[in-house]
């Protein structure tokens, strides 16, 4: 700032005392204008290593963090951690051909939460509290039906003010589900193989959709499975992709009731997250055990307070106990309850 009141003294001492003024003063500007550029460029770099930035030392692209992480502290969900590392390195890639969107499907408490976290966590050095990580809740945002229009105008300013500001960043939407019908296709341009749009490029953005819809159908599907005795882990993302897409279609409060998003394929990928069975569930235990320094380690953790803990909560069928219908939910408060009464 401070240039700019010095040169106009400096040209004019040029213009008293020199024959070729103008020429000099050109240079003076030059040389000038370059100063600037150079401070402020000199400023970017200095304040980029202290404040958060849109750069690769704020956002990472080396994923073998992420990797151990989902492969050690995600249980029972083989087609959630491959399939959503493999789109996120594919995504990496210098000029991916459009955004990034993975639609995360199950009963509460599969982990569709705690995958988007550990994304976050991982990718952003400062995770959920990164000002490019956009945690958007659908029945906090857009809670009345009636306000359809309203929550267009509103979800497309905010995807917009996302990506001009980053456009690497991670939106998430949670409770997809709650999403008023039709207010989710206003963001479809943004997600489709455009190289910009209104001088924005949106191509580099990612998008995690958190529902519950099509839960039951994949329960359903899983325990179909089990009962023919075959493996959870022999079942293939395909099948369960196609029992995830017509439900989201077809139901009307899934938040992509009829939706474009759908039928004109703009969806990367739909992620099916599969009921946890008690032996899971058990691992979750475990972990929030050691979370909470109730334990220092996992073999100091004795057998029957896991499964006292586990068997506070409910599963279904009723008849075969297989599935906690909360999954890893409500773990903590259980924790506190049984370890109040021990
Ligand atoms: C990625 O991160 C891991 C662990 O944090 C590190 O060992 C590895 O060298 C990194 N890879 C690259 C290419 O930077």
């Amino acid at each position: 700032m401070r240039f700019k009141t010095i040169f106009p003294v400096v040209i004019l001492v040029f213009h008293v005392n020199c024959i070729h003024a103008e020429f000099v003063t050109a240079g003076v500007v030059a040389v000038g204008s370059a100063i600037t550029a150079g401070l402020l460029a000199g400023f970017n770099v200095f304040n980029c290593m202290i404040n958060e930035c849109c750069n690769d030392r704020w956002i990472s692209t080396n994923f073998t963090d992420l990797s151990l992480t989902l492969r050690s502290k995600l249980y029972g969900q083989h087609l959630v951690t491959e399939p959503v590392l493999k789109h996120l390195k594919g995504h990496s890639r210098e000029t991916p051909s459009k955004a990034l969107v993975l639609s995360f499907h199950g009963w509460t408490g599969t982990g569709k939460n705690h995958v988007s976290r550990i994304v976050a966590e991982k990718m952003f050095v400062k995770g959920m509290k990164s000002k490019y990580v956009h945690l958007i809740s659908a029945t906090k945002e857009f809670p009345h039906e009636e306000m359809v229009s309203f929550y267009k105008d509103k979800l497309r300013d905010m995807i917009e003010r996302a990506v001009k500001e980053c456009s690497r960043a991670l939106i998430i939407i949670d409770e997809m589900d709650k999403m008023p019908p039709g207010v989710v296709d206003t963001i479809k341009p943004y997600l489709d193989f455009y190289e910009e749009l209104g001088g924005v490029d949106y191509r580099k953005a990612i998008f995690f959709f958190l529902s519950n819809t099509a839960g039951n159908d994949i329960a359903e599907k899983t325990m179909r499975y089990w009962n023919e005795g075959v493996a959870r882990e022999s079942i293939k993302l395909k099948e369960m992709e196609e029992v995830i897409r017509l439900p989201a279609l077809n139901i009307k409060s899934s938040g992509l009731w009829h939706s474009e998003l759908i039928t004109k394929n703009l969806i990367s990928s739909y992620i099916p997250f599969l009921p946890l069975e008690r032996k899971h569930v058990k691992q979750c235990i475990k972990d929030s055990l050691l979370e909470k320094k109730i334990f220092k380690s996992e073999s100091e953790i004795p057998d029957a307070v896991v499964q006292e803990i586990a068997d506070e909560l409910e599963y279904y069928p009723k008849d075969v106990q297989l599935f906690s219908t909360t999954g890893c939910k409500r773990i903590h408060q259980k924790i506190d309850f049984v370890m109040e009464t021990v």
